[in-house]
Order: C-alpha cells, then sequence, then structure tokens
C-alpha cells in the first residue's frame, strides 16, 4: 500500500504541530487526504506559529493546549489512528539552564499523552521524534543504535526517558509506538530567530542577513544532516510499517560535513564572513565533538533513504527564507 493509501481518511494526531517538523509533516498528510488535528501550545519561544501552517489553515483541526496538563489529552486522543508525538523542548543549552522547564515539556508531557492513550484509545499507533543527543559523546562513529546512552545534558536525559515512556507503553499495553532518533533537520519553517534551534538555523539567519558565521574552535566538528522532507517521508514510514513497532531507529546521512564544510555549502546561496573563535566554556561542555550516526537499520526495515542532500536542501532552505523573511528572520 501506498502512504498515500495509508493516511487516506485516516485521523492523525499531531502533538507539536505547529512547529518546524510538525508543520511540514502537517502538510503532507493533507495532500494524503488525512484528517489532521493539531496539538500546540504555541510557548513563545518555541518553534510554532501559525504561518506554518499558511498553506493548509482551512484544512486542518488546530488545538491550542499544553501537553504538560492532561487535560485536554484525554479528549484528543479519541478517535485517532495515528499520533505523530513531536511537541518538545530543543535546545540543550537551555535544558541546563531550565531543567524543570525539560522535564515538563519533554518527560510531563509525554508521560499524559501515552497514559491518555492507555485510557482512551489503546489501539492507536504512535511515533515518537528524540534525538541523537541520546547518545552523549560518540565512542565509536558511525553511531548505531546499540552505542551506549550517556546523555551529557538534561535535553537528552529527558528525551531518554520520553523514548522509554512509548517503548514500556508499546511492551506493556500494546499501545504501538515506534522511535526516530533524529539527527540535525534543516528546511523551511524552522525557527531560525533567536540560537535555541540548533548551529544550522543560526548559520543561516546570519549567512541570510550577509552577517559573520563564527566558527567555534576552527568548525572541524562533524555533523550529519537531514532535510526535512526526508525525515517526514522517514515518520510516515516509521508509524505505519509493522516491523517498526516498539523498536528505536536512527536517522541520518549519506555523507557527513564538518562545519566549515557546511559553511561552504551554504556560501553558494548566501554571501557572508567567516570567523574562528575559541569554544565558549558554557558550550563546550554540552557539546558531543564529532557525530554522524548509522540508519541502516532503519533502512533495512523500511527502504528509507535521504534523498536530498545537503546543497540542493541547503538552496531550497535558503529559497523559502528569502521569500518569507519578514516572519522568519527580518
Ligand atoms: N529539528 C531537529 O533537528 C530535531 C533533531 C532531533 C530531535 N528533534 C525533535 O523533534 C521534535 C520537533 O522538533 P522541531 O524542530 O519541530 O521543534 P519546534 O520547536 O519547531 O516544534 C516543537 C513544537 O512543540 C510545541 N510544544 C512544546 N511543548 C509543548 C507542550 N507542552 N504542549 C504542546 N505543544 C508543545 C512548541 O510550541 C512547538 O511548536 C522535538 O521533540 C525535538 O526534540 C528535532
Amino acid at each position: 500500500m501506498s502512504l498515500a493509501d495509508a493516511f487516506h481518511g485516516r485521523n492523525v494526531l499531531v502533538t507539536g504541530g505547529l512547529g518546524f517538523l510538525g508543520s511540514n509533516l502537517a502538510i503532507k498528510l493533507v495532500r494524503y487526504g488525512a484528517n489532521v488535528t493539531l496539538l500546540d501550545s504555541l510557548i513563545p519561544q518555541f518553534g510554532g506559529s501559525f504561518f506554518n501552517i499558511s498553506p493548509i489553515r482551512n484544512q486542518v483541526v488546530v488545538n491550542i493546549s499544553d501537553m504538560r496538563d492532561a487535560n485536554s489529552l484525554d479528549i484528543l486522543v479519541q478517535g485517532k489512528d495515528y499520533i505523530f508525538n513531536l511537541a518538545g523542548q530543543v535546545s540543550h543549552g537551555d535544558s541546563m539552564r531550565d531543567p524543570q522547564l525539560d522535564l515538563a515539556v519533554n518527560c510531563v508531557s509525554t508521560m499524559n499523552l501515552v497514559e491518555a492513550c492507555r485510557k482512551h484509545n489503546v489501539g492507536v499507533r504512535m511515533l515518537y521524534t528524540s534525538t541523537r543527543q541520546v547518545y552523549g559523546w560518540p565512542q565509536k562513529l558511525p553511531v548505531t543504535e546499540d552505542h551506549p546512552t550517556v546523555p551529557i545534558d538534561v535535553n537528552g536525559i529527558n528525551k531518554l526517558a520520553a523514548e522509554y515512556y512509548h517503548l514500556l507503553y508499546d511492551g506493556t499495553y500494546g499501545i504501538r509506538s515506534t522511535v526516530l532518533r533524529l539527527t540535525n533537520t534543516f528546511g523551511p519553517r524552522q525557527r531560525i530567530r533567536g540560537n535555541r534551534q540548533g548551529f544550522a538555523t543560526i548559520f543561516l539567519r546570519l549567512a541570510l542577513r550577509g552577517e559573520t558565521v563564527s566558527l567555534f574552535g576552527g568548525g572541524g566538528q562533524i555533523r550529519d544532516f537531514n532535510y526535512v522532507d526526508d525525515v517526514v517521508t522517514a515518520m510516515l514510514l516509521g508509524i505505519t510499517n509493522d516491523g517498526c513497532m516498539g523498536k528505536l531507529f536512527n536517522l541520518g546521512s549519506l555523507r557527513a560535513y564538518s562545519l566549515i564544510q557546511f559553511v561552504d555549502v551554504l556560501k553558494k546561496f548566501c554571501a557572508f564572513k567567516v570567523e574562528s573563535v575559541p569554544f565558549p566554556e558554557d558550550k563546550k561542555i554540552i557539546d558531543i565533538g564529532d557525530y554522524y550516526g548509522d540508519f541502516s537499520k532503519f533502512h533495512g526495515v523500511t527502504g528509507w533513504n535521504p534523498a536530498v542532500d545537503l546543497e540542493e536542501g541547503l538552496e531550497k532552505t535558503v529559497a523559502f527564507y528569502r521569500e518569507n523573511k519578514e516572519v522568519y528572520w527580518q
């Protein structure tokens, strides 16, 4: 069955649905003919906005509520065939500055969601978007799913716990769930204002404005990148494939880049300067060094491969932000 057929006429809830990944996913789900409900708290410093869903604003139901409060979830989960649990606090630095907020948003919210499903919808299928940050410092590259999980920030610990709420409720109550550990994802509709969404968004904003990009410690750190459309496809495959249920998987890309190489690709589309500066102490203690993930386990089950490379993805991304500069970065 095609993905379009799998979602046509199905009832889908996306938590964090006004954010970067949620809105891109919702646009695809609407195209496939799903009945889509988006839940979002619109916490101001997070990545959600109504502009993100402007192409589908009249074709989705939007529920503005906060998953830290369990009440609305009891109703929202009822009658849903699929729930994509994307709501979260994404900043590693903020998780150290305000660990209680990270705990509430990433753990309590997910606990409330799986509990609501246990009470009202055990037949639902769920997908949770976790992060490569759960591994901490890579002990070997590429990182596979059996790599030890030794998070080096509060966010990594809370995301790991939330993964296991999903997997526990899958194993114990049969509420089918799959977990994807995402790496750096980029593309249209990501918040690039402010410094909370990771270095790629900061570099992008500075590049668009023609300002100077600072590379910490020379920029030799290695990362992998996924374009958002590829991650959306991975989420759709992950939640529909029986072989993914009760399991966790890395995403990743076909090629890893140093930050210098990332900046070189970005320079093909924007004119800006680059400088090397010493690594700030507060950032260095939560930096994981070099990372790139092995996604062969997910590929083996679903056949997924990233289709958009960094250059093509950045070209599309820059075009989107130039077109929508008043909204995202001016
Ligand atoms: N973007 C990436 O590169 C990346 C990498 C790894 C993991 N992830 C994970 O994917 C998920 C989505 O990330 P994103 O980049 O779309 O972030 P985002 O900030 O753009 O979107 C998250 C959305 O969740 C909403 N939200 C947060 N707490 C909520 C709550 N308690 N109740 C209801 N809504 C709430 C926010 O308002 C926001 O709209 C997150 O869980 C994140 O940890 C993302």
